[in-house]
């Protein structure tokens, strides 16, 4: 795919429209409380401002489902953007219509104005060619920063290429694409991805594109009960997806057939309830107490999980070994971090709660690559083509 890069374009006393994705978390006083993917976007902020370009940015903040909803404004990342920018962020509190064609004309070269959250319009999210036309009148180019939201086929980030005939990619969207890209798609061997989290649902259909790419597979987290079920094992009062046992046999079956290693918990932390003081201690997998759960992997597991990762040349991590957010039950979770942290591998984490973990266990600086994306990261790793980075495609 032929995706330009901004460097490729001319935005000297241009009106360039930005999609970033300031989905950020606010606090109860409207506040930002996480500004990573406000910083994340920085690069490509100074890098306008330095051309002289006249900087459009737009997102959208949560999912206020076309209506207007203030506590859904982005005005509170103005004000963060402002202040680590050092610069005067307007906004207008609207995406498009008459005061924003004024906000856009009064805007001088090298100067910022933030939009207001495009999905208080219904057109954003229905990829509506009218509004995408609407914002694409609004600018000369357009340039897509926006990793996370690129698997979304919205106005902002699919339908408003259609008629802008100058765009390219932002640098985070670019470095996040490389990245992935050297993970796996000419990865240095062995490859070893490590998935976790509740569900396996989540993330079956990733499981099914990198059994074809990874050499091992590591499995924890909730998800690993529903695959522990598959080879008949009990798992007490554990989560398990029922309708999906059945699958996670054939997924099982058909790594072994392609001769990837795919590894489940040896062993498991039990716990009465997902509660401070409910654990009962490491159980063998296959021997989790009838009323208890399995809230993380046990202490074996860590240690046959940590030699995989040790040995990689790459490593892919998405989802949590437990409930880590439970002093009693993060400790699978905390081995899992600090062994990629320490492998001498490329290694690439992405979703909200892999991050936390991370960052809460200290290791965050050492892993090669932290994805902004969540939903976007699970689609690149089902080999899926991302609808905001196609529509990039000159
Ligand atoms: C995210 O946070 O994953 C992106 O901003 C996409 O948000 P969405 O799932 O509401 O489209």
């Amino acid at each position: 795919m032929a995706v330009k890069s901004i460097r490729d374009v001319v935005i000297k006393g241009k009106r360039v429209f930005f999609r970033f994705d300031f989905n950020v978390p606010l606090d109860d006083a409207g506040n930002v409380k996480d500004d990573t993917r406000i910083r994340r976007a920085l690069p490509t902020i100074r890098y306008a401002i330095d051309q002289g370009a006249r900087s459009i940015l737009a997102s959208h903040l949560g999912r206020p489902k076309g209506e207007r909803k203030p506590e859904m404004s982005l005005r509170p990342v103005a004000l963060k953007l402002g202040a680590l920018i050092g610069q005067e962020v307007r906004f207008v509190d609207d995406c498009i219509g008459p005061a924003v064609r004024e906000a856009v004309s009064a805007l001088p070269d090298g100067g910022i104005l933030l939009l207001e959250n495009l999905r208080f319009h219904a057109g954003e999210t229905k990829n509506d060619p009218e509004f995408a036309r609407e914002l694409a009148s609004l600018v000369d180019v357009y340039v897509n920063d926006a990793f996370g939201t690129a698997h979304r086929a919205h106005a902002s980030t699919e339908g408003i290429a259609r008629y802008v005939k100058d765009k390219a990619a932002g640098f985070l969207m670019k470095e996040e694409l490389d990245s992935l890209a050297r993970a796996l798609s000419n990865p240095e061997k062995p490859v070893v991805a490590i998935f976790g989290g509740a569900k396996v649902s989540d993330k079956l259909e990733a499981l099914k594109n990198l059994i074809t790419r990874m050499d091992t597979i590591l499995i924890g987290g909730g998800m690993a009960n529903t695959f522990l079920r598959a080879q008949g094992h009990p798992v007490g009062r554990s989560a398990v997806e029922e309708d999906l046992i059945g699958t996670a046999a054939d997924v099982l079956t058909a790594a072994n057939a392609k001769g990837c290693s795919l590894l489940l918990p040896v062993d498991v932390v039990a716990g009465s309830a997902i509660a401070a003081g409910a654990r009962t201690g490491p159980v063998d997998a296959a021997a989790v107490p009838e009323n208890d759960m399995a809230l993380d992997v046990g202490p074996k597991t860590s240690e046959l999980f940590g030699k995989e990762i040790a040995r990689a040349g790459t490593i892919v991590w998405n989802g949590p070994m437990g409930v880590f957010e439970i002093q009693d039950f993060a400790e699978g979770t905390k081995a899992v971090a600090e062994a990629v942290a320490a492998a001498k591998g490329y290694s690439v984490v992405g979703g909200g709660d892999t991050i936390r973990a991370v960052t809460q266990f200290g290791v965050a600086d050492r892993i090669s690559y932290i994805s902004t994306g969540g939903g976007a990261f699970m689609e690149f790793m089902e080999g899926k083509t991302l609808p905001g980075v196609a529509a990039l495609d000159s």
